[in-house]
Formats: structure tokens, C-alpha cells, sequence
């Protein structure tokens, strides 16, 4: 690989390979490995025209921990105030010799625009894209699933909430797919779900309780605000009465169903605080496996 951009197209193989990757990480981190030197000399660049936490600094200590050096661009600082065009940036920013760049932006292709733009020799690493993708989430999330319910083939996912807007929703679908999970249904409203042609490899519910019957694992969604006309907004508590996670409904999925969620959770909107934090709750595991996931991508496509 050379870049990483989507997770549309990408082999079986070469996802086992990452997920594999990372979880060697992890066991080096595991056993006292504070730096693992595969990547010192290397320059990772972050540039973020979004707001993150868990990307963000799961690439930082991704890259740092491989012995990258880091330079975490501040657009609000930044010449891009001045009216300075996202090439100009990029190419200013490149003749100061970087290796990777990690960007997330709120326009759909804006990552594959910069790998068409960027110098040779330098890589590319979609960290979100409009509603488009968000491959190492995909990624993660498939580790963090892999980790409790390795038989990929006799598995049902379901995705709930704003769809439509969701890049997370895309890069997973994408991801349970190329691994053959057999059942991946998608529920949510009406107005929050993206066209059935867009899917033809999910079912679609707009019943949470029929949707999570007998699943092995939940991903929640966020409603998307920032993505989302005013007419679609829903009222909230209607939302969580109908789309939210709570307990009795959680007790319709399998037996040890594993909760998920991208982040950042908005707690009783679309999954009320005990789910969140209850013994089912694989979040913050879904967080630690970010940071292992994206030191496998780096080194992938950085290590000589
Ligand atoms: N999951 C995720 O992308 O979270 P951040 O927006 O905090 O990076």
C-alpha cells in the first residue's frame, strides 16, 4: 500500500494483514515495549479541518510511539486564515519534507485530491471524509470485533442511527464485507438513511428492535449535526425512544452482544449512559485498538 484512502476494494488479505500487524503491535506494547524504532527519520504531518480526539491523538501516539517525528498542523493558526488555498498549503508544507500526511476534511475526496496533488514519495492517510470514509475506523473496529468473535462468517452486525451522514458506517460496511459477514443490517429513520442501491451487500431496518435481534455486535451512530439540513434534524427524545440503545432492547441481541460506538457518544441520544459504560460496552477497547491500528498502517506504508 501506498496510500490509504478508502476501504472499498481492499482485499480480505490485505485487511487480515493490517489486523494482524497491529495486533504484533500490541503484544510488542504489551510486553514493555515503550518505542518500537521502525519509523525514526520519517515525518507525519496532521491535518485536520475537522475536530477529532480519538484520530487525532491516536495518530500522534501511533507515530510517535514508531519513532516518527509529528507535526500537528493548527489550521485556526494557520495561513489558511489568510485566504491561502489547500494546495498551496500542501505544497508549503511538503517542501519541508514530509512522508505522510493524515488528513480529515469535511469535503467527501478531499484525501484522493491530495494524493493526486502530493510529490511523489509521499503518503496519504484518509482520517475521515465528509460522510465518505474513515478507513482506520473501519479498521478498528473490525480488530476490536476479530478480538471477541473471530468467525467472521457466521456473524450479524448491525449499524444504527444517522447512516446517511456517516463515513464510519461506510468504512465498516466495506470492511465486514470484504471479511464476509453475511448479515450486516442498517437501520435508523427515514430521513437518516442513505439510498438501498448504495448497499446492496446490508438489509435495512426501520426497527431497531426487529434490527437488533440475535446480533452479535451493535455500532451506534452520532446524529451528524454538522452534516445535516435543518429539516432533518429529529427531536431527540422521539430519537432515543425509538433509536436509542438501552438496556431492554440490548437484551433482544445475542447473548454477550458487543456494544460499540465510534465516538464521541452523545449519552442518551442515541445509547443511554449504562449501556455505555455497562460490562457489554467495548468503547473504550474500540479506543486503545485506534492507536494499534494506525501504528500498523503507518508502518505499513512508511517502513523501508
Ligand atoms: N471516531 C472518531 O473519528 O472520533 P474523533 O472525531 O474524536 O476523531
Amino acid at each position: 500500500l501506498r496510500h490509504l484512502t478508502t476501504l472499498e476494494n481492499l482485499s480480505r488479505s490485505t485487511i487480515e494483514r493490517l489486523l494482524d500487524r497491529a495486533v504484533a503491535l500490541r503484544d510488542a506494547c504489551a510486553h514493555g515495549t515503550r518505542k518500537i524504532d521502525m519509523l525514526s527519520g520519517r515525518t507525519v504531518l496532521n491535518l485536520f479541518f475537522e475536530p477529532s480526539t480519538r484520530t487525532r491523538t491516536s495518530f500522534e501516539l501511533a507515530a510517535r510511539r514508531l519513532g516518527a517525528d509529528v507535526v500537528n498542523f493548527d489550521i485556526g493558526f494557520s495561513s489558511a486564515n489568510k485566504g491561502e488555498e489547500l494546495y498551496d498549503t500542501l505544497h508549503t508544507l511538503e517542501a519541508m519534507h514530509l512522508d505522510a500526511i493524515v488528513v480529515r476534511h469535511k469535503e467527501s475526496g478531499t484525501p484522493d485530491e491530495l494524493v493526486r496533488h502530493a510529490m511523489s514519495g509521499v503518503s496519504v492517510i484518509n482520517a475521515g471524509d465528509g460522510n465518505r470514509a474513515h478507513p482506520t475506523q473501519g479498521l478498528l473496529d473490525l480488530l476490536t470485533i476479530r478480538q471477541h468473535r473471530p468467525d467472521f462468517e457466521n456473524l450479524s452486525v448491525v449499524i444504527c442511527g444517522d447512516v446517511k451522514h456517516s463515513r464510519v458506517a461506510r468504512s465498516d460496511v466495506h470492511a465486514l464485507a470484504a471479511m464476509g459477514v453475511p448479515d450486516i443490517r442498517l437501520c435508523g429513520p427515514a430521513a437518516l438513511m442513505p439510498e438501498t442501491a448504495e448497499f446492496p451487500q446490508c438489509r435495512f431496518f426501520d426497527d431497531f428492535d426487529r434490527a437488533i435481534e440475535g446480533v452479535d455486535a451493535v455500532i451506534m451512530l452520532r446524529l451528524q449535526k454538522e452534516r445535516m439540513a435543518q429539516t432533518e434534524l429529529p427531536d431527540e427524545a422521539a430519537y432515543f425512544r425509538q433509536f436509542g440503545l438501552d438496556t431492554r432492547r440490548l437484551a433482544l441481541a445475542r447473548k454477550g452482544c458487543l456494544v460499540m460506538h465510534p465516538g464521541p457518544i452523545n449519552r442518551g441520544i442515541e445509547i443511554a449512559p449504562d449501556v455505555a459504560d455497562g460490562a457489554q460496552s467495548r468503547i473504550l477497547e474500540q479506543v486503545g485498538n485506534g492507536v494499534f491500528t494506525r501504528m500498523a498502517v503507518l508502518s505499513e506504508l512508511l517502513a523501508r
